[in-house]
């Protein structure tokens, strides 16, 4: 785990030291973190109750034994080393735009990584679906 932590640490002090000479160098601005460019993301999949359905029996298959059952966060079977997110409030560390949280949900949620990600299980069509769900449980605007 040490480890890890380290490369990650290592990665981050790259990217930084890349980023200066960057802009040192040709004075252009800076690449978009990879969050600016989740939040720019187009949700193909229209939010329709259809798709709503679709996204929440995925929740039950895949999220409900940590965020619980109506998304509060709260299930008892999630491991005790973790905290999961509620869903349905309006604290949204990772962002709620529909790319940041299609993006926690493939990629998991930095930096600790408690919660994998599904890239490979759930195609791109069904976290789109997790996601209309998610964003359904009242903690975003509409
Ligand atoms: C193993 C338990 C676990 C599973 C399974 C899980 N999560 Fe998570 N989730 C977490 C934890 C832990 C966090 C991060 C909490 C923190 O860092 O405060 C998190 C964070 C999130 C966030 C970010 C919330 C925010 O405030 O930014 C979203 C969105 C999310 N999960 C959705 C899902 C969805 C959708 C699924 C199913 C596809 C899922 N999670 C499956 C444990 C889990």
């Amino acid at each position: 785990m040490a480890r890890v932590a380290g490369m990650w640490w290592g990665s981050a002090v790259a990217c930084a030291l890349m980023w200066s000479v960057g802009v040192a160098a040709g004075g252009q601005p800076p690449t978009q973190t990879p969050r600016a460019v989740a939040a720019k993301m187009n949700n193909p999949v229209a939010s329709n109750p259809a798709s709503i359905a679709s996204g929440q029996a995925l929740y039950g298959k895949y999220c409900r034994f940590c965020h619980g059952a109506t998304g509060q966060g709260d299930s008892p079977s999630a491991p005790k080393d973790m905290k999961p997110s509620n869903l349905t409030d309006t604290t949204w560390d990772r962002g709620s735009s529909p790319g940041e949280i299609f993006t926690v949900i493939q990629e998991g949620a930095g930096p600790e990584f408690k919660m994998k990600g599904l890239k490979g299980k759930v195609s791109d069509q069904d976290t789109w679906h997790l996601v209309n769900y998610v964003r359904s449980l009242g903690g975003v605007a509409k």
